[in-house]
């Protein structure tokens, strides 16, 4: 039987969908059928539903975005509720997921993305899905902040994600399919 797969992200000014989209196109070429939704749109959803899910945002002052945050948390309640958080949160056998973070790491580079990988690693696990990678995208900060882009830790980030950001994402996509 074909796998579902959900891929679910935050984006407020692209760099975040153009990985959602990059790991959607991916999916598909591998055979697997796609939901594409916003985290929103999770509200009326159950992540459980899917066999694989990929959950993606960017870093907000080093965390996911506040109103990501807002519904995940609100669907971790109701998971609660529902019995299924569970203690030691073991794995459901076949229920797999990645992480997804874009981040312009003008202060002190990927460790302003890496909290926000774990928080949705987290989210998930809890629920019982076992995450088997987390991918860190550098993106360019679409802001009017004098040299964001150029004097940040990372140096030159304009264009970021570029092609090569996206062919490794679809590269760790088919590498986390044969996990
Ligand atoms: C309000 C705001 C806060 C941000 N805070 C951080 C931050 O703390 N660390 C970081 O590395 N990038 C930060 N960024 C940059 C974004 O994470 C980065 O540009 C990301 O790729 C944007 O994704 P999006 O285009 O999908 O919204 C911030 C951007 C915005 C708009």
């Amino acid at each position: 039987m074909e796998k579902e797969a959900l891929v679910c992200y935050w984006s407020r000014t692209g760099n975040t969908e153009q990985v959602a989209e990059t790991i959607k196109e991916a999916l598909e070429e591998n055979d697997l059928n796609v939901t594409y939704k916003e985290v929103k749109e999770m509200e009326d959803d159950d992540f459980l539903d899917y066999d694989w899910v990929f959950l993606g945002t960017p870093s907000h002052h080093f965390l996911p975005p506040k109103p990501a945050l807002k519904t995940l948390q609100s669907k971790l309640n109701t998971y609660s509720n529902e019995g299924e958080v569970k203690l030691c949160a073991p794995d459901r056998p076949d229920k797999k997921a990645a992480v997804f973070c874009t981040y312009s790491g003008p202060h002190t580079g990927i460790d302003e993305a890496i909290p926000v990988g774990k928080y949705l690693g987290q989210f998930l696990e809890h629920i019982g899905f076992n995450v088997v990678d987390e991918w860190y995208v550098i993106g360019e900060m679409h802001m009017n902040i004098p040299n964001i882009n150029t004097e940040g830790r990372l140096g030159n980030i304009k264009g970021r994600p570029n092609e090569e950001d996206l062919t490794r994402i679809k590269n760790n996509v088919e590498d986390v399919l044969e996990k």
